[in-house]
């Protein structure tokens, strides 16, 4: 029977992390269940840095993009004695299960620390970058999508007015799933992401057969790890071999701030609740996810171990309705 909980929201933060927090406080304390929120993610973990947590603690936080127990990243977790330490505060603060919202290094980190702590560990996704394997969707990448969307709209604006190209750079370091959709969702004419090779010949070319068709704006959408240098270098690659006028816009962290989409509430609201209810069905070294519109759960290693692949099928759509 589980009596005490721990919560850290860890790695790049994502709207959606407090209303998956207050999801879980809330879902636990009607089970009885106290809950201490570790400060500043794997850092609180070692620095014994907690505050409790109450119903009113995550009162009026279901809007608010961050995370009220912050987030941070922390070398010295990756180091055993780091662990060692995290683990025996855990263990002198008697919690029986600790959940982590964050990204594929946060969930590895979660993994490694089932070497030396022997109690329940859950992982829910948090990352804008929806990259992690075991749920169709994390919690901040409808928000991202959003925060992007409405810059990209803007650009069309002035892509449209003037005569250039726009490379505009979207985050995904190793996934280009926020490129991807924003690129369908924007009407790009072209997506670059860090899963494909970017052929600058093969750019020039669409951007040619675009304006012979009388195309009059075109916009680029780049993953930040599609180019070596991203938008910026590329925008002044394309513009050396073509002569035609680029302009890189990095939309950058913007996209991880901001009061979470209806989606990404719902989805953390749910994750939330789940992971609580799973702990204390006595599961650990899962994380929760959602897979094909149910809740699911997936063993902690493979969902940084497995990579997610982008969806095949928008990315040839995007040919098509680009035209
Ligand atoms: P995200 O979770 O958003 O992918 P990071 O990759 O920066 O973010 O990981 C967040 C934190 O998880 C790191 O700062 C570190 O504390 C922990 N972590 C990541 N990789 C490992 C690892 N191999 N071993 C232990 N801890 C790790
Ligand atoms: O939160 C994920 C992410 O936004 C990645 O897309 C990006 O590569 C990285 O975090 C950058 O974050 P930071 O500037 O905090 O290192």
């Amino acid at each position: 029977m589980i009596k005490r909980l721990a919560v850290i929201t860890s790695g790049g933060d994502s709207p959606g992390m407090n209303a998956a927090l207050r999801a879980i406080v809330r879902t636990a304390i009607h089970q009885n269940i106290e809950v201490f929120g570790f400060q500043q993610a794997y850092k609180g973990l070692i620095d014994n840095a907690y505050i409790e947590l109450n119903s009113r603690s995550v009162s009026n936080i279901i809007q608010r993009g961050g995370t009220i127990i912050r987030s941070a990243r922390c070398q010295a977790f990756k180091t055993p004695e780091g662990r060692e330490q995290a683990a025996a505060n855990l263990s002198a603060l008697d919690i029986d299960a600790l959940l982590v919202i964050g990204g594929d290094g946060s969930l590895k980190g979660a993994t490694k620390l089932t070497e030396h702590w022997p109690g329940q560990i859950i992982g829910l996704p948090g990352t804008i970058d929806n990259d992690l394997w075991g749920t169709d969707y994390t919690i901040g990448y409808f928000t991202a999508l959003d925060t992007a969307l409405d810059a990209i709209d803007k650009i069309r604006d002035t892509a449209d007015a003037i005569d250039r190209v726009f490379l505009v750079e979207v985050m995904g370091r190793m996934a280009g799933f926020i490129a991807e959709g924003v690129g369908i969702s924007g009407g790009a004419e072209e997506i670059l992401v860090p899963e494909r090779a970017v052929d600058i010949k093969v750019l020039i070319q669409h951007i040619n057969q675009a304006k012979q068709k009388g195309k009059v704006s075109f916009i680029l959408i780049v993953a930040e790890g599609a180019y070596p240098g991203g938008a910026s270098a590329l925008a002044q690659a394309l513009e050396e071999h073509s002569g035609v006028e680029c302009r890189p816009c990095i939309l950058g962290h913007i996209q991880r701030g901001g009061s979470p989409a209806a989606l990404d509430r719902i989805l953390a609201s749910k994750l939330g609740a789940f992971a609580v209810e799973q702990a204390l069905q006595g599961q650990s070294n899962v994380m929760v996810g959602i897979i094909n519109n149910e809740l699911a759960l997936t063993p902690m290693v493979h969902t940084w171990q497995n990579k997610k692949n982008l969806d095949p099928y928008l990315l040839k759509l995007q040919k098509i309705l680009s035209q």
